[in-house]
């Protein structure tokens, strides 16, 4: 199904019309569920390759499953402008989080295919950035900037299967990754286009907003081991309860950050076994993800809530493990090319406040090997990782203006 099914609309509508087409390929019926390399994301690729080719890109799939196209520029030695996001999705999501800068990067691109530009333009639609499979974000992104580790393939997902085994599964070669997932040797600049995913663009009733920075994230998974016994026969003074235990961790958890301010914390998912009304449980698994712009008040979070995790367990009898699952540290966006990106969004008419991002991007890994900006497109309603998430048609077109601007006026290398 490569031909757009879309009438013809104002370009913004059209970018949106085709994030919604893009959200109804899911693994879940119903809803945006689209996890990295599950069986839907083979539609996806297909729908996403056939409208890149439609624009003129030379089309591949990379072998960590991202997709990418090349606008090649008249010279062969001419420098590469990465436009870049991602298309996998957190479970029921909304049809913006990533899809929005994929396909606006490709409308900027059919936008400029009578232009001459000096330097080719390289779009990546970025294969796993939320990290929810394997519990470990940026795989993609981190496999073209040459920073995945061989461990990083032998992590498992829910069902045991490791990264290795689903890509072969999928088709693609694991082997290959070294060969075909690097950026281009001549990548001099890298823009993301991506929804603000919270609350300030909205509150300021603004549409757009240049990234100065991502902020650095900690990801953690906690293993609370009690005893699983009878509800009915077993008194409370005789329990070793672990739902208990994790329980009080978890409000724990929500004073500790709600007490340190812009610090964030969320306990995302918890597993109970074995899982039976009317048995005690006996083991928890909770995961543990934390955000601040500063990475030493981070890394004081980490210890201080593994303190009470350990604490929470004590008084129970409960034993507490935790594993740091992944961690990423707060990255700076290039000056330069994010005053480009002011300058172009200002004569666009547009002018758009600078802030820092709390959601982490494929940007924060490409912005250590590539000067990187990234442009914010508002979130109405602050709403973002749920069906509603939304975009307003005049931002989506204030963002494309902006990018076509940026993208005509970017001096080469
Ligand atoms: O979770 C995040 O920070 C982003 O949505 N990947
Ligand atoms: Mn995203
Ligand atoms: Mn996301």
């Amino acid at each position: 199904m490569s031909q757009s099914s879309l009438p013809e609309t104002s370009r913004a509508a059209r970018i949106i019309a085709r994030c919604r087409e893009l959200a109804r390929i899911s693994d879940v019926p119903g809803e945006t569920t689209r996890l990295f390399l599950s069986p839907a994301t083979r539609d996806a690729h297909n729908l996403l390759l056939g409208w890149m080719r439609d624009a003129g890109l030379e089309t591949r799939v990379d072998d960590i499953g991202s997709v990418r196209g090349l606008r090649r520029a008249a010279s062969a030695e001419a420098p590469t402008l990465l436009l870049f996001s991602h298309i996998d999705t957190v479970p029921n999501a909304g049809a913006f989080d990533g899809p929005l800068g994929v396909l606006l990067a490709l409308a900027a691109i059919e936008e400029l295919c009578t232009q001459s530009l000096p330097f080719h333009i390289e779009l990546i639609a970025f294969s796993e950035e939320e990290g929810v499979r394997f519990g470990f974000p940026f795989l993609s992104s981190l496999a073209a900037t040459g920073q995945l580790a061989p461990e990083d393939l032998q992590r498992k997902d829910s069902a045991g299967i490791s990264v290795a085994d689903a890509l072969r599964e999928f088709g693609l070669d694991p082997e290959r990754i070294a060969a075909s997932c690097p950026l281009p040797a001549g990548s001099f600049a890298a823009l993301e286009v991506h929804i603000e995913q919270g609350p300030v663009l909205d509150a300021a009733n603004e549409p757009l907003a240049i990234v100065e920075g991502i902020i650095g994230q900690s990801r953690l998974s906690f293993n609370f081991h009690g005893h699983a016994n009878h509800a009915g026969t077993t008194p409370m003074s005789l329990r070793h309860d672990a739902l208990a235990a994790a329980a009080q961790w978890i409000t724990a958890v929500e004073s500790y950050a709600s007490a340190r301010d812009p610090l964030v914390a969320t306990v995302g998912r918890i597993e109970v076994l074995p899982g039976g009304g009317n048995v005690i449980p006996g083991d928890v698994m909770a995961t543990l993800d934390l955000r601040h712009p500063d990475d030493r008040v981070r890394w004081e979070a980490v210890a201080a809530l593994q303190t009470a995790a350990e604490q929470a367990g004590a008084t129970r009898g409960v034993r507490v493990t935790s594993t740091l699952r992944s961690q990423q540290a707060t990255v700076p966006m290039n000056r330069a090319l994010t005053g480009h990106l002011e300058r172009a969004a200002a004569r666009t008419g547009h002018t758009a406040r600078t802030m820092f991002s709390g959601a982490g991007h494929d940007a924060m890994i490409l912005a250590t090997h590539v000067p990187t900006t990234m442009l914010f497109v508002r979130s109405p309603g602050g709403l973002s990782h749920h069906p509603d998430e939304a975009v307003r048609e005049a931002d989506v077109e204030a963002a494309l203006a902006t990018v076509l601007e940026f993208v005509r006026t970017l001096p080469a290398a």
